[in-house]
């Protein structure tokens, strides 16, 4: 079994409750995602306190699972990596707490993973892209319920946020126009659904930000138009909400790829279009996004990279293979890591930073500031 330098990674910063175990060398020995879609379904939206019970609940026997089934004991472990931030504090606080425990007990190094940067470096997981992954520096595009940004990846450590959201999160806005469809929460998979039915041409609804220099997003706008619309009876039949949602669908995908491509202008060097969130799930967005990294860039070529869709959403692989990176660098983290709601990619630690190079020269594991 290829379990050299093998590292546990935990997720819980939203409403997925995730563990992995990687080998050093980045082979996904066992994973497990358990969704609590269920659970928060009835609120139409993520309750945090639900949300830390549940990771409280499950992510112990989640973690034992992955251990067993990748056939190692917890004194096999080299490492372990939790997310430690952006996300809902109760959750952060269950997993990187229960990290920091094995990591105790069993005196390794542990690593307070940033979501978003697990999210940015996915696409390097050995053997996951076909054509090899992406050169740094690349553009990142993350679309989820909780985050919309463009993100220069420079290396691992290293991000500059581009643009971010005005407002709402993409998947967010997915999520609130399906509920004014009458659909079901989480709504982006069925109002994709709905929407394969529908007539992207028939309501013109507005593009925000559209052609605007620089890469922000806003999603508020087009949502309250769609809510004006269906408050004049638009979505009253089946027609009308079928062409609501394709014409929504239509309005983001094109805003999205217009926003990509003025992160690519604002990053000349970018060879590589990586997406990731749940709404990378979209065939209409990502279609869109195909065309927009295809189209000439200033006479480069770039290509769009997406890793498979379990991959894209919330898991704890990504967690893992975060904490590899850092590992390679020496970046492991103080027990006293604070977890961190909010914890924006370009106040990262890395190779270069004062705080890396202070930390690295200790040995790692049981640092303290
Ligand atoms: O990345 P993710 O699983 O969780 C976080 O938010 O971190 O993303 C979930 C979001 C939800 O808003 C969901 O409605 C949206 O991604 N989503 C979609 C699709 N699948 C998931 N939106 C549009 N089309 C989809 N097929
Ligand atoms: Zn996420």
């Amino acid at each position: 079994m290829a379990a050299q330098g093998a590292v546990l990674g935990l997720e819980s910063s939203c409403d997925e409750t995730a563990a992995a175990v990687l080998a050093g060398d980045g082979t996904v020995l066992a994973e497990a995602v358990l969704s609590q879609e269920q659970e928060h379904a009835r609120f139409g939206g993520v309750v945090p306190e639900l949300a830390a019970r549940a990771h409280l609940r499950h992510l112990p026997r989640l973690a034992r699972a992955v251990m067993d089934r990748a056939g190692l004991a917890p004194g096999d472990l080299a490492a372990v990596a939790a997310t430690s931030g952006p996300g809902l504090i109760g959750g952060l606080i269950v997993g990187a707490s229960f990290g920091k425990g094995i990591a105790i007990a069993r005196g390794v190094p542990f690593v307070a993973v940033n979501h978003l940067e697990a999210h940015a470096l996915t696409v390097r997981l050995p053997g996951l892209i076909e054509g090899g992954a992406p050169e740094f520096p690349y553009l990142l595009l993350l679309v989820s319920g909780g985050h919309c940004q463009c993100v220069a990846v420079e290396e691992v450590g290293r991000y500059r946020r581009l643009g971010t959201t005005l407002d709402d999160a993409v998947g967010e806005a997915f999520d609130k126009v399906a509920k004014l469809l009458g659909l079901p929460w989480p709504g982006g998979p069925h109002l994709e659904r709905l929407a394969a039915r529908g007539d992207p041409a028939r309501f013109a609804l507005p593009r925000p930000l559209l052609g605007r220099p620089g890469c922000d997003f806003s999603f508020s706008g087009l949502k309250t138009a769609v809510a004006q619309l269906v408050a004049r009876g638009a979505a009253a039949d089946a027609r009308g909400k079928a062409d609501l949602a394709a014409s929504f669908q239509a309005a983001v995908a094109e805003v999205l790829a217009d926003r990509a491509a003025h992160a690519l202008a604002m990053l000349p060097e970018a060879r590589a279009l990586v997406v990731a969130g749940g709404v990378a799930a979209n065939a209409a967005v990502r279609a869109a996004l195909a065309a927009q990294a295809e189209a000439a860039h200033g006479g480069r070529k770039v290509r769009l990279v997406a890793p498979p869709l379990r991959l894209c959403t919330d898991n704890a692989v990504m967690v893992a293979w975060a904490g590899i990176e850092r590992l390679r660098l020496g970046l492991a983290d103080p027990l006293d890591h604070a977890p961190r709601p909010r914890w924006p990619l370009d106040e990262m630690r890395g190779r270069g930073g004062a705080e890396a190079g202070r930390d690295a020269a200790r040995p790692p594991g049981l640092r303290r500031r």
